[in-house]
């Protein structure tokens, strides 16, 4: 893109990118053998010796992944075959052109997001090349846990949820936009508790959620809560019993809390009649440790449904029940697990471009994301949002997103120089977040 600052890279020393690939991502590893490893029984009973010796074929390949990114080696072409392999591979010849024969793509030299993306898939690939075991999904008992360890929090939610849906009927339209206000914030906050930021140290939420909305506003570094109002009380008609259907389009990031927090706020979308559809987006095989994929999103929804608390309960039954009837629908799509930003949606994945299109609303939740949405690059600060999503404009969409990488734009001037004289690492620590809105590629 013509103009745009470097990407955010590992190749300068000390930045979080840097610090990313040399701490976080082999310590992720490490934690993904082990876990295979621990699994070694499980694997022998379902598949016998065949799964052992996939297992340690597996692990195997893993720790020779672990060895290349610590010495800096080049980034290997994919060998497992699978559909989007070649999208890889050339994207790996695209970026080698970019860099110069001289400069070899390595784990350090090239752009973080890339090589980030690039381990993930190549965990896969370690698990995709050993059948049986390739089903296995080696994040899934962190996934799980973060779910239950936040039981408390998960039913102050959800009778949160259930209060607001009683009192619906005769909710004025203040009542209606201060909910949605704050269950913008409950699922903006949820992405604290993501699994890659902690190398897959548990992360989980304890308190009500609700509680501490007060003391995290002055957080919130732009919250743009009112423009995704006005978005979708237009989809409420004119009050003469009209209503223009209007579908939101939610990109998933974490399983876990995080997940519960996005559900709400569908469900209190559509039981507000702000919204008359709702399409989550998730990731079809296990990535950056905690995202969510399709047996994430299902347990989620059953393990609510089952759950002891009356309320809680209620609300996975109701779930449900939108699944049925079709008013929720989960997709996934190769183009959520390449590197590609969203700058290059349009013409790798241009179905899926043209799918949002028809939305009323985008959001997107989470670092991940928010990176792909401004190409991860070191934008000064003050950079207006619509001009660091390049060209992404398939509608309007607003960014739900705790900060844990190091970019952030659409601030006012001397806000990031500010925070920067307040903490250094106000980028990076997962505190501050954004509800960060954009209507159109003129705004
Ligand atoms: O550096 C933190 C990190 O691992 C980033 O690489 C990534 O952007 C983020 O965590 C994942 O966070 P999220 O789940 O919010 O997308
Ligand atoms: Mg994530």
């Amino acid at each position: 893109f013509q103009g745009a600052p470097p990407s955010l890279s590992a190749k300068y020393e000390g930045s979080f990118a840097y610090l990313t690939i040399r701490d976080r991502l082999p310590t992720i590893l490490t934690k993904v053998i082990d876990t295979i490893h621990r699994n070694k029984n499980k694997f022998f009973e379902e598949y016998g010796e065949e799964g052992v010796q996939a297992e340690k074929r597996a692990i195997s390949f893993l720790s020779k992944l672990r060895n290349e990114l610590q010495t800096d080696k080049r980034v290997l072409p994919l060998t497992d075959g699978q559909e989007d392999a070649e999208t890889w591979n050339s994207y790996l010849q695209y970026q080698q052109s970019h860099q110069g024969e001289l400069s070899p793509v390595s784990w350090f030299s090239s752009p973080w997001l890339y090589v980030e993306c690039y381990m993930y898939r190549r965990i896969q690939e370690a698990l995709w090349l050993n059948p049986p075991v390739n089903e296995f999904d080696v994040f899934w008992e962190g996934k799980s846990q973060s779910f239950l360890d936040s039981t408390a929090a998960i039913t102050a939610l959800c009778t949160h949820m259930e209060l607001v849906r009683r009192g619906l009927t005769h909710s004025s339209d203040s009542h209606t936009l201060d909910q949605l206000f704050k269950l913008l914030q409950v699922s903006l906050w949820g992405n604290k508790c993501d699994l890659s930021i902690s190398a897959g140290q548990e992360n989980s939420q304890k308190g009500s959620p609700l509680d501490s909305l007060d003391s995290l506003r002055a957080f919130v570094l732009v919250n743009h809560s009112k423009q995704v109002w006005s978005v979708l009380a237009a989809a409420r008609g004119d009050g003469q019993g009209q209503r223009s259907p209007g579908r939101v389009d939610i990109v998933l990031d974490n399983a876990g809390f995080e997940l519960v927090t996005d559900l709400v706020l569908a469900d209190f979308l559509i039981a507000a009649g702000l919204a008359t559809e709702i399409r989550f987006h998730g990731k079809s095989f296990p990535w950056f440790v905690s995202d969510v994929t399709a047996r994430d999103f299902e347990w989620t929804i059953l393990q609510t449904s089952a759950a002891n608390h009356k309320w809680m309960s209620a609300c996975g039954v109701q779930w449900k029940r939108y699944l049925k009837e079709g008013v929720w629908s989960y997709h996934d799509h190769a183009f959520w697990t390449l590197p590609h930003d969203f700058g290059d949606m349009a013409s790798s994945a241009p179905d899926l471009y043209a799918s949002l299109r028809s939305a009323r609303l985008l959001l997107f939740k989470g670092d991940l994301n928010y990176r792909k949405l401004v190409g991860d690059r070191d934008w000064p600060h003050t950079t207006p949002f619509h001009l660091a999503l390049r060209g992404f404009h398939p509608a309007p969409l607003c960014s739900l997103r705790t900060l844990k990488a190091n970019v952030q734009v659409g601030l006012e001037a001397g806000q990031g120089e500010e925070l920067s004289t307040a903490t250094s690492t106000w980028m990076t620590s997962g505190s501050y977040g954004v509800i960060q809105f954009c209507s159109s590629d003129r705004e």
